[in-house]
């Protein structure tokens, strides 16, 4: 979690059903090439499993 290039905008369907960002996630999120949304998310930094299956996602236009 050093470079923020996996920076995701997670539908809002999902959102809510992901915990939170962690502090340096959120740090992060300051720091990528796209806007931040009330949805930016670090992709590398989400576990998926069952409860997450079907989980969609855009991408930003930019990244680094
Ligand atoms: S912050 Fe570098 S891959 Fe996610």
């Amino acid at each position: 979690m050093t470079c923020a290039t996996c920076h995701v905008y997670v539908d809002d369907a999902w959102t809510a059903r992901l915990p939170a960002p962690s502090q340096d996630e959120d740090a992060m999120l300051e720091m990528t090439a796209a806007e931040r949304r009330p949805t930016s998310r670090l992709s590398c930094q989400i576990v998926l499993d069952e409860e997450l299956s079907g989980l969609t996602a855009g991408i930003p236009d930019t990244q680094y």
